[in-house]
């Protein structure tokens, strides 16, 4: 790869496993917005509920834990995906019924946990609130 940069190659090379996982590959997402949505919680919860730490594979391989950069879901901090699903506004009660889930052998919903729809406003709307304008709004009457 000699037209790669090293951030590149980087990236490209934690783009894959060189061990086996574990049967749900849960990677939490600790980058600043997530950190500062308390993913630290998060990652704690998951230690403590599977006995194992980042990098490590459960004893029945169910799962792996991989510490991650962001995942592009930073407006649902803080997030974990779980295999292809996000996870996303959690608490550490949240991780827990997940992980309880996984191991009944049930998919559990993925998505925001707290109730809200994707990313909207966790309130009311600030913006965008009433209809659009129609066209030409805002256009010189001269053009
Ligand atoms: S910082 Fe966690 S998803 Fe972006």
């Amino acid at each position: 790869m000699p037209s790669m940069r090293v951030y590149e190659v980087a990236t490209f090379y934690t783009m894959f496993n060189r061990n086996p996982v574990g049967k749900y590959h849960i990677q939490i997402c600790t980058t600043t917005p997530c950190m500062l949505r308390d993913s630290d919680s998060i990652l704690e919860a998951i230690q403590k509920k599977l006995g194992i730490h980042v990098g490590e594979t459960t004893p029945d391989k169910l799962f792996t834990l991989t510490e991650v950069e962001c995942l592009g879901a930073c407006v649902n901090a803080p997030m974990v995906q779980i295999n292809d699903n996000y996870y996303e506004d959690l608490m550490p009660k949240d991780i827990e019924h997940i992980i309880d889930d996984l191991k009944a052998g049930k998919v559990p919903k993925p998505g925001p946990r707290n109730g809200r729809f994707s990313c909207e406003p966790a309130g009311r709307l600030t913006s965008l609130t009433g209809p659009p304008n129609g066209p030409g709004f805002g256009v010189r009457p001269d053009l």
